[in-house]
Order: structure tokens, then C-alpha cells, then sequence
């Protein structure tokens, strides 16, 4: 028998597999119905300090290769969301809450109030590219600030989203490395447009939006492997996983978790596929456990 359990900073995962945050992440109820598919944990949507309604229709665009959103973070805000924790930790999965907000002060706040509910760890999303927090996430100064600020306040691990959107991932990757996050989340949706030829205008109201699913795919694996080679924390790797293949291969470039957002739109037996299909592989190579494969590619 193989074994794929992981540890992610003390989080003991049944399997490497996570929900990833803004996708049914938003009701407890839902978030118990991914675990009871079989994801090892679940990452809630991001919520912030109030709440939040989020940029007007359209919102979501799917492309042949993929989806294009610009929700701009619609959330109920933590005080109503405490309740969804609550709910969501009936699932025995660890819940992880994604949280933002508009200073180091608030995203700290939304992490301590998310870690009083019960959440097992935090995930900061400094990474959105249609809301202003995608911003921090590309200023290694303002990701420490905010990762110091949140390490401060809570005592659960502290995973760190990270965008594609810059010029080098590992100069943040190491920033919030050096501000004491537990773990890294690679990627966010890569900053993308799509135009109507009809109306000559773009789709989106927020005109820009996140490509996310099986186009990001490549970007994602170059961004695992790259922050692989610069920083020891754990990589957990999201970015167009629809299948095993992918989650191994994600695996290989060095990430010990892996997240499916869009890839749930197939439906939810993804999570149970997905570890068949690790299994399978580990047997058919010959190792007895997944930490054996992890960062492989980099011999
Ligand atoms: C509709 C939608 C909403 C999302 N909302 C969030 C969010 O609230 N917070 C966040 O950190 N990422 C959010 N994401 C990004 C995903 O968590 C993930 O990083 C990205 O979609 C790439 O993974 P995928 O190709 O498996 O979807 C969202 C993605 C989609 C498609």
C-alpha cells in the first residue's frame, strides 16, 4: 500500500489534495460536501474585515482553454463567516481560511477572528488580480508587512498565495519565507482580458479579470519549480489540475499539496480520481510513499 498522506507545517492531510479558495469555498455546507468527495482539506473564499458585494455582471467568462473571472472578491465578510467555519469544521477536514483586507491591521484581524472559529490554518491572499490586495502580492515589502502583522496574531500555520502576475515569484516567495509564513500557495489566476469582437468591448465589467484552469497549467508548474529552488517552506501548487497527470507533475516540480479550483466544474469526484491516479502511479514506479517523488524533476 502506498502512502499519500502529506504534512503541510504540522497539518496532517489524509491525501495531497485541497479545494482552492473562491470556488464553493463560500458555505460551510458546500466545503463538508468537497471533503466528503474526498478532498484531504478545503481552502474557504477569501473574506475580508466587512462585507463585500464584489464587481457588478459579468463576472466569469469560459474560454476554450479556460476561465476568465473578475469577481472581485464578494464575500459576507468574517463576523457572518465565523458561522461557515463552525459548519465546515463538521467535515473532519482541516479548513483552511483564505483571508484579505486593506492593511497589514485587517488582514490580521480577519485571521484571528477566522482561527477563534476553529479554522486549522490561514491562507493570505495578497494574489487577487482584479481587487486592490493583488498589489501587495507584488511589492515583496508590503507581503512581508502583511505576513509579519498575521504571524503575530495567530498561532495555526500561515500559507502565503502567491500571483504570477510579477517579473520574478521567488522574490516574494523568499519575502514571505523571511516574514515567517509556513507554506507558499502557487498560483493565483494570471491577469488576462478577453474582447468581444461583436460589441467591440471587453466582457468583463472589471474589463481585466484571472485566467485560471488548463492554460495556466504551464505558468503554474514554471512558478512551482522556480520557488522550489529559492525557499524551504512547503509548495502547495494550483493551477489547471483536471487530473492526476497534472497533480503528479505538480508534484514533481517540488509542491507537496495541490489544490483544484476550476478543475471542480467537471465535478466533484475529481478529489477521489485524482488520488486513484497518484496511487497507481507511486505502485507502477516503485515508491512506497509520495514524499519520495516530490521535487524529483530538479535531479
Ligand atoms: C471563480 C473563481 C474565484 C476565485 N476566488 C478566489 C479567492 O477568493 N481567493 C483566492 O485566493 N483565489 C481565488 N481564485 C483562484 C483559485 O483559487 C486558483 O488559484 C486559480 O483559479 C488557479 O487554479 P485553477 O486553474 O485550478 O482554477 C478564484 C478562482 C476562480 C476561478
Amino acid at each position: 500500500m502506498v502512502d499519500i498522506s502529506v504534512s503541510i507545517a504540522g497539518l496532517h492531510l489524509r491525501n495531497p489534495t485541497m479545494l482552492a479558495s473562491g470556488v464553493l469555498g463560500m458555505s460551510g455546507k458546500l466545503l463538508k460536501r468537497v471533503a466528503s468527495a474526498g478532498a484531504g482539506a478545503v481552502v474557504t473564499k477569501s473574506i475580508g474585515p466587512k462585507p463585500r458585494p464584489g464587481h457588478p455582471n459579468p463576472t466569469f467568462v469560459e474560454l476554450p482553454y479556460g476561465y476568465l473571472n473578475a469577481m472581485g472578491l464578494p464575500n459576507p465578510g468574517i463576523d457572518e463567516f465565523v458561522q461557515e467555519i463552525k459548519i465546515a469544521k463538521e467535515s473532519g477536514v482541516p479548513v483552511i481560511v483564505s483571508v484579505f483586507g486593506q492593511s497589514p491591521e485587517e488582514f490580521a484581524y480577519v485571521a484571528e477572528r477566522a482561527e477563534k472559529a476553529g479554522a486549522s490554518a490561514i491562507e493570505v491572499n495578497v494574489s487577487c488580480p482584479h481587487a486592490e490586495v493583488g498589489l501587495i502580492g507584488q511589492d515583496p515589502v508590503l507581503t512581508r508587512e502583511v505576513v509579519r502583522s498575521v504571524k503575530e496574531r495567530v498561532k495555526i500555520p500561515v500559507f502565503v498565495k502567491l500571483t504570477p502576475n510579477v517579473t520574478d515569484i521567488t522574490e516574494i516567495a523568499c519575502a514571505a519565507e523571511k516574514a515567517g509564513a509556513d507554506a507558499v500557495t502557487a498560483i493565483n489566476t494570471v491577469k488576462a482580458m478577453y474582447i468581444d469582437i461583436e460589441s467591440a468591448k471587453p466582457v468583463l465589467s472589471n474589463k481585466i479579470g484571472g485566467l485560471s484552469g488548463p492554460a495556466i497549467k504551464p505558468i503554474a508548474i514554471r512558478c512551482v519549480y522556480e520557488i522550489y529552488e529559492s525557499v524551504r517552506i512547503p509548495i502547495i501548487g494550483v493551477g489547471g489540475i483536471q487530473n492526476w497527470k497534472d497533480a503528479v507533475e505538480f508534484f514533481l516540480a517540488g509542491a507537496s499539496a495541490i489544490q483544484v479550483g476550476s478543475g471542480v466544474i467537471m465535478g466533484l469526484n475529481i478529489f477521489r480520481d485524482i488520488c486513484g491516479g497518484i496511487k497507481r502511479y507511486l505502485e507502477r514506479k516503485g515508491f512506497t510513499k509520495l514524499r519520495e517523488i516530490i521535487g524529483l524533476a530538479h535531479r
